[in-house]
């Protein structure tokens, strides 16, 4: 159905996109690397991006690159509390990850937020043709480690936002692929045991058989991230985890579950 041409092109960008994502969160190359020794082929199932509902930096801009790749356009979900827009989108070649990428609405944000978001938007250079993908690209503004606090007191995901910018929040194990496991709660018992906490909010594992997803994820380690008024440590990005169960016709469902994904987001918040 599509050449595998098409495949090996969009490799290069999410190893990319991994070695940032791994760099910054060691805990997901260790569970990584735990998987291998068991001898295990690792299938990614999704990779997260988040972004500001914005013509410069939005859904589409952020999605653009995938699109060239084959991918196309799938569901849509609306998050109204944390005023949060997403789309999936999937390739073809269904052994290639989806892209999840939500955004937020933070024009309905307090005057504050707002203001805070605008001045780091109006910081983004123009892209031109040729450059590293947006969703590659890191942080394209200068923060202050005050201004993260406040829109984070505000929006978690605007605070983790203004933080780290444009990178993987988080890459998916499809648990379906695993050989030596054989459910979510194994597999998050092994990681517990590995020495690994796993996201409680809601309750370890997100959705049901009965809505055809299961998911976990790791809390987001706390990271040094440089910001204009120094260098502060902040939630940084998590390991999710995903089974999926077929659908009546016998297909796997390849859809999100809202839900689910509202409490995955808070794999980001700062605790404590
Ligand atoms: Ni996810």
């Amino acid at each position: 159905m599509v050449s595998s041409q098409q495949s090996h092109a969009v490799t290069p960008l999410f190893d990319r996109l991994w070695q940032t994502y791994s760099a910054m969160n060691p805990q997901a190359g260790a569970i990584h690397s735990l998987l291998l020794s068991r001898g295990e082929q690792i299938v990614n199932d999704h990779v997260a991006f988040r972004t500001f509902a914005d013509e410069r930096v939005g859904i589409d801009v952020l999605a653009a690159p995938f699109l060239e790749l084959g991918y196309r356009p799938a569901e849509s979900y609306r998050f109204e509390k944390k005023k949060l827009d997403a789309r999936h989108f999937e390739h073809p070649d269904l052994s290639l990850p989806k892209v999840f990428i939500s955004e937020l609405r933070w024009r309905e944000c307090s005057p504050v937020l707002q203001q805070i978001v605008s001045g780091l938007l109006d910081q983004v250079p123009e892209r031109a043709d040729g450059q590293p993908e947006l969703c590659a690209s890191g942080r394209p503004w200068n923060v202050t480690f005050r201004e993260v606090t406040t829109l984070a007191d505000e929006s978690e995901y605007a605070g983790w936002m203004a933080a780290f910018g444009f990178c993987a929040n988080h890459f998916t194990v499809l648990v379906n692929a695993l050989e030596t496991v054989s459910s979510l709660q194994e597999l998050n018992q092994l990681i517990q045991l590995a020495g690994f906490p796993l996201n409680q909010e809601g309750g370890e594992i997100k959705g049901s058989p009965g809505e055809f997803l299961e998911q976990s994820s790791t809390l987001a380690p706390p990271v040094s991230v440089p910001f204009t008024d120094g260098e502060f440590p902040i939630p940084g990005c998590y390991y999710e985890f995903a089974r999926r169960y077929p659908l009546p016709d016998g297909r796997l469902f390849s859809g999100f579950v809202t839900n689910s994904a509202d409490k995955i987001f808070q794999s980001t918040d700062r605790r404590g």
